[in-house]
């Protein structure tokens, strides 16, 4: 390619690379509308039609993103769990003000805002902001992924374990009660049979202490476009590979496998087999 001739990846890159330090301010403004009412004693909660809690803070956190993606992305689409679907763009910002809002409303830090811009259905921006325990993890297509780490003033580039022994792997499964309710208690109770360690560390964090290379191992069932959108970034930027629970690369089928990659077909086929046959 000649200099005089306009390299469009370049220009999509640079893009990204704005809707990124864009996505990055989106979590700034959550954190503060967020932080502000976490572990007050007299936080609102309500239940939802579907019988899951919804506080005033998933409520004032989602409308504080969408603030500012009107005020400066008006073109966009926004998909939120708490607001649903707006516009119909290719280009679309999926948005979990508050994941984890059980631990939210009993004061237990391990929740986070996710913020995802997909382009035609693929994310490719991801920005989880874990502000109770003060971190963050990024990506955007390309650009590798990021975290802040307490204490070094330059952000760190993350990557997924070379594990590549199921005996020497670490797993994560969100709830015992997700897994026996899609009728797979006994495939993950043989799962942990055949891993080094099993734990449910819950809601996004397992994701990102993947896409860091400290577990080789999350899946769980009944998530929704805005429980894992931010995720697929980060972790395929991170080297790891993200499909749903039958290998299909997708987020919108309800189900969700996060691994370091090399082990991605062995969990796989673990998860084909039916019950807990081993
Ligand atoms: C929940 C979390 C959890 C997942 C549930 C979600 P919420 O999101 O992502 O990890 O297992 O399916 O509903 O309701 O706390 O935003
Ligand atoms: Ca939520």
């Amino acid at each position: 390619m000649t200099p005089t001739t306009p390299d469009p990846t370049a220009a999509s890159a640079d893009a990204l690379a704005d809707d990124l330090a864009f996505a990055l301010r989106l979590a700034d403004a959550a954190d503060a509308v967020s932080m502000a009412r976490f572990d007050a004693a007299d936080l609102d909660v309500q239940l939802k039609a579907d019988a899951s809690h919804v506080t005033e803070a998933d409520l004032a956190t989602e409308r504080a993103i969408r603030d500012l993606l009107s005020a400066e992305r008006p073109a966009d689409g926004v998909l939120g769990e708490e607001y649903g679907a707006t516009g119909d763009a290719r280009r679309q910002w999926i948005i979990d003000p508050i994941d984890g809002t059980a631990n939210y409303l009993k004061g237990i830090p391990m929740w986070a805002t996710l913020i995802a811009l997909a382009v035609d259905g693929v994310p490719e921006v991801g920005v989880v902001s874990q502000p109770a325990i003060g971190r963050r993890w990024w990506a955007a297509a390309g650009r590798g992924a990021w975290t802040n780490v307490p204490g070094e003033t330059a952000p760190r580039r993350i990557s997924v374990s070379s594990i590549d022994d199921l005996a020497h792997s670490s797993i994560s499964f969100q709830s015992l009660h997700q897994w026996d309710e899609v009728g797979r208690g006994e495939q993950l109770l043989a799962l942990s049979r055949r891993v080094w360690r099993d734990r449910g560390y819950g809601d996004a964090w397992p994701y990102m202490l993947l896409a860091e290379g400290r577990l080789e191992f999350v899946a769980e069932f009944g998530v929704k476009e805005y429980d894992i959108a931010a995720h697929v970034p980060i972790v395929t930027e991170a080297g790891g590979r993200f499909t749903d629970i039958a290998g299909a690369p997708s987020v919108s089928t309800r189900s969700s496998l996060a691994t370091n990659g090399i082990l991605h077909d062995t969990f796989l086929e673990l998860l084909s087999r039916n019950g807990g046959d081993e």
